[in-house]
């Protein structure tokens, strides 16, 4: 979609439709009432008539009347002044654009006014937030429908312009609006991943995406294959290959936007278990089939890769994505097998399907190897998860209270809510291996710290954050307007709002 900024009042621009926003309990009042005026006191009398108040989301559409160029205007519910955030925002454009898009607008017109935030933002937050809000709210996945069912959801929005007050505003919206867009799309194309079934998404698959971000100047891939991945000593990560013809891969994805190479990278680890059936220890058959998007983590990981290139953040940031299908067979794992981890410490395969962790593990080992500043870590990691936090929070953990609070701050500034979980060493004894170092499961209770503290066994002393997004990553029906049903792309606006905001403490060790 292309986005364009323009400056002007509101009741002169001309255009298709027009998406602006109403605080609850004040009227009508700044742009709004301009074209009030313009149509003579006609929408005062339409918004009066229909009941219309400005609750969060409500909508109403109209046809405005000569002069105002505009030939629907779709008006959102703000809710109340002091309770908008980002947030809210983009859940309102993103409700305001569904209603345009119902009838059948091909070139969109937002209303973008610093004044909408307050002190809580500037004009370039403000364009992005809105663009995230359009783009995100239009997703579908529709890459396997015939043209005749394509055709059903009506005609496509071309493109977003936003309308600033004032011409000196433009060049600082433009920016915030290009952002936005590339954030939105990298979103886009994780829930295409995750969304996408396990026939077509394999680990081949992934390496060849990752491949594709290697024609970019600052990027180097690198694909280690099943026999790579055993010489290594990746005992853990190659146990779970063991039941898949489907060929495993360790993508590796160095970027490097930072001006001092020298400079230490952050590691980025996602789980990408292309299809999890649980191997020997199979899952039950209901919803078996959702178990494709078990790659959500490592699908997030390189969609901040995309965005990282295309917004040219001046950081280094190394990527590693484990990826393998989960399979019974009569090659597979056996429950109690024990294999030795590229730490050098053995793990007791208790249960086959608790087979993130396993492939974690030597990533996380991997990681180290690079001397990053920060590793965090992204899986569908636990059932327990959406137990303990449902499908609101993602379950943080962490060794490193700094980075656990700078990664629970961006999540809140970009609306990718995380909560935390403690990793105390009491949980310990419950991974305490029998026969070797560790086990793989560790009982009923605490299921999400068990697994956390398992992983924390392989970070040593560099600060490390784990995310689990089993909760998070899936949603059976839409949850608002800009996140619809199936998968959610949760991370990746997390991620690049951490991301820049490192790039800006800009604290370069070279160490
Ligand atoms: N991929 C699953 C976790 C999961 C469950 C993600 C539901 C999304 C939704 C993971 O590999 C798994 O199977 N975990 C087991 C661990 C158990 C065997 C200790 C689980 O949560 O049941
Ligand atoms: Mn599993
Ligand atoms: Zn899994």
């Amino acid at each position: 979609m292309e986005i364009t900024v323009t400056s002007g009042s509101l009741e002169k621009v001309s255009g298709e439709c027009l998406v602006l926003g109403l605080f609850e309990g004040e009227g009508i009042r700044g742009p709004a009432a301009s074209i009030d005026r313009a149509m003579e006191g006609g929408l005062k009398k339409i918004l009066s008539s229909d009941g219309f108040e400005g609750k969060f989301l409500e909508t109403i559409l109209i046809r405005p009347t000569a002069p105002v160029g505009v030939k629907r205007l779709v008006l959102v519910g703000l809710g109340e002044r002091g309770e908008l955030s980002a947030d809210r925002l983009r859940q309102a454009v993103g409700k305001g654009t569904s209603v345009a898009k119902k009838i059948g607008t091909t070139a969109l017109l937002v209303h973008c006014d610093p004044k909408l935030l307050a002190k809580k933002g500037t004009v370039t937050e403000l364009a992005q937030v809105l663009v995230e809000g359009v783009l995100l709210s239009l997703y579908r996945f529709d890459r396997f429908k015939s043209k005749e069912s394509k055709n059903k959801e009506g005609k496509e929005i071309k493109s977003c312009t936003l309308i600033v007050p004032d011409e000196k505003l433009c060049v600082d919206a433009e920016q915030g609006g290009q952002a936005g867009k590339a954030i939105a799309e990298g979103v886009r194309y994780v829930r295409d991943l995750c969304n996408a079934p396990a026939n077509i998404v394999t680990p081949g698959y992934l390496a060849k995406e990752a491949t594709l971000l290697a024609e970019h100047d600052e990027v180097q891939v690198e694909i280690l294959e099943r026999a790579n991945i055993k010489k290594l000593g990746m005992g853990a990560f190659h146990a779970v290959t063991l039941g898949t013809e489907e060929d495993p891969k360790f993508i590796v994805i160095e970027y490097r936007g930072s001006a001092s190479l020298k400079s230490r990278p952050v590691a980025l680890v996602g789980k990408a278990v292309t299809f999890d059936s649980g191997g020997i220890s199979i899952k039950p058959s209901a919803n078996m089939d959702q178990m494709k998007y078990d790659m959500s983590g490592g699908a997030t990981v390189l969609g901040v890769m995309k965005v990282l290139v295309e917004l040219k953040l001046p950081i280094n940031v190394v990527a590693l994505i484990p990826s393998t299908d989960n399979m019974p067979s009569g090659t597979a794992v056996h429950p109690g097998d024990v294999v030795t981890t590229l730490s050098g410490k053995t793990v007791q395969i208790d249960n086959t399907d608790a087979e993130g962790r396993l492939l974690l593990a030597d990533a996380l080992s991997y990681a180290a190897r690079y001397k990053p500043t920060a590793m965090i870590d992204l899986a569908t990691l636990t059932g327990a998860c959406v137990i303990a936090l449902g499908h609101h929070a993602i379950g943080l953990m962490g060794n490193n209270p700094a980075l656990i609070s700078r990664i629970q701050g961006a999540g809140e500034a970009c609306g990718e809510r995380l909560w935390p979980l403690p990793l105390w060493d009491e949980y310990f004894n419950q991974i305490e291996g029998d026969v070797a170092d560790l086990k793989n499961v560790g009982g009923r209770s605490a299921g999400t710290i068990t697994a956390g503290l398992f992983l924390k066994q392989f970070v040593g002393e560099i600060p490390w954050v784990h995310l689990d997004i089993a909760g998070t990553s899936w949603y059976s029906d839409a949850r608002h307007a800009y996140i619809p049903k199936g998968a959610t792309g949760i991370g990746v606006r997390l991620l690049i709002n951490y991301l820049s905001a490192s790039a800006k403490r800009k604290k370069p060790s070279t160490k």
